[in-house]
């Protein structure tokens, strides 16, 4: 029988995903931008600072261009994209060769002999690529092995309390007879239309725009492998491969401040943080995808607002927030996608202040905010940047660099 990897190559090979696009300075410039990319999200992959401003970068199953864009993006950085599918990397030199990318290398081939390219890397991202492994720790242990002492991973997996409506429509299409033909793609489509207004599977459709794509239905319906994790199974997972959790990409999933209402917001507030993570999870059954940071094991730089580290960090408006609706008493709105936050005058001042290169203290410090008692200052600003990384509209530098050793 065909083994996992081999149906795995032939689906991305049949089905590149994603959709390629043409042009990467038009598609930077549509925004949204990639999670994993330091020049838009280092200081989610190191809030201690960039380890080194040439990075190594190893782009795991980079599909038809996630390595290009990153190579783009970062031009001092040397990007190295390895796939199965020859037809992905096809598109991927496409876009190498019309944006003359010097910094980018290609390999075909299986992300679990990463090893033999004898590279160590400051930076992994490999996104919507292990779960599909027969076995995605063998995977994971793979790439833990070429990131240096002091690297970043940036993963996504699937997390299954968003697709729990997904699963039983596999096993229901396998169950059919269905292959990945355009025929079977448009039995699909016919079942999908056909469902119980209820079906979970249609709320997870209506949220997926993709999936308008034949590729997309392919990927989610007909796929010949895939796991998903919860928020506790995912963090056993990384932890069972000797690396260490360092954040969410996307914390306003995960913590309730952004989603839950009251009561039951302040009853998940006096959970431990990861217990507040599942609840969450459990709450809204949004998290189809998991997207994370892991580092060695001790060497995450983590973000803590008890003691006073907290003032030496640099803050500064996570990429895709927008502070909006301005009012004349200075209180503001924060836009995060479709979700909005009121902000108060003075965590407006505070954010219009947060620029990446003042610490929270220099902040508190300058101009209307020197009026004040520190005492007050501190304690209004412990609480407000708390709550915007909580919400995830932040991004820290200047926190203090994790323990070396290893
Ligand atoms: C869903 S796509 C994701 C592409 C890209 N990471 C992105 O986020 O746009 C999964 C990709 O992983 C590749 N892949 C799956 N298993 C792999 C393996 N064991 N080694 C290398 N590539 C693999 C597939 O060929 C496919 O191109």
């Amino acid at each position: 029988m065909e083994d996992v990897t081999a149906k795995v190559a032939r689906q991305y090979t049949d089905y590149a995903y994603p959709k390629p696009v043409d042009d990467l300075a038009a598609s930077a410039a549509s925004g949204g931008g990639d999670y994993s990319d330091p020049s838009l999200f280092g200081p989610m992959l190191w809030p201690e600072g960039q380890p080194r401003p040439d990075l190594d970068i190893l782009v795991a199953g980079c599909g038809t261009q996630q390595a290009a864009m990153i190579a783009f993006g970062n031009p001092s950085a040397r990007v190295v994209g390895v796939d199965l599918s020859d037809a992905s990397l096809g598109h991927q030199r496409y876009l190498r060769d019309k944006h003359a990318l010097t910094n980018l290398e290609l390999h075909q081939g299986d992300l679990r002999e990463v090893g033999s390219l004898n590279r160590k890397f400051d930076l992994v991202v490999s996104t919507g690529v292990l779960h599909h492994m027969a076995n995605p720790g063998e995977g994971l242990a793979a790439l833990r092995d070429v990131l240096k002492p002091d690297g970043a991973m940036a993963l996504m997996v699937y997390g299954s309390a968003g697709r729990r409506g997904v699963y039983p429509l596999q096993d229901a299409f396998r169950r059919m007879g269905l292959d990945q033909s355009p025929a079977s793609v448009a039995v699909v489509r016919d079942y999908l239309d056909a469902l119980p207004r209820d079906h979970s599977a249609r709320v997870y459709v209506a949220r997926t725009s993709e999936l308008k794509h034949d590729t997309a239905i392919v990927d989610t319906f007909l796929h010949p492998q895939d796991q998903a994790y919860s928020v506790p199974e995912l963090l056993d997972w990384i932890e069972t491969a000797g690396l260490q959790f360092q954040t969410w990409l996307q914390n306003h999933l995960y913590y309730p401040e952004a989603l839950v209402p009251d009561p039951v917001l302040s009853r998940i507030q006096m959970l431990p943080e990861r217990d507040q993570w599942a609840v969450v999870e459990a709450w809204g059954e949004l998290l189809g995808v998991h997207l994370f940071v892991a580092r060695h094991a001790g060497h995450a730089a983590l973000i803590d607002f008890e003691g006073n580290d907290w003032l030496s960090y640099k803050p500064r408006l996570l990429v895709g927030t927008r502070i909006e609706a301005v009012q004349p008493d200075g209180s503001a709105t924060l836009r995060l996608h479709d979700i909005h936050f009121a902000v108060s005058p003075a965590e407006h001042g505070v954010l219009l202040a947060a620029d990446g290169a003042r610490t929270i203290s220099e902040i508190l410090s300058g101009g209307a905010f020197s009026a004040f008692p520190r005492a007050d200052l501190e304690a209004f600003a412990r609480l407000s940047f708390s709550r915007f990384w909580r919400i995830g509209v932040v991004m820290f530098e200047g926190v203090p660099a994790p323990a070396k050793g290893e």
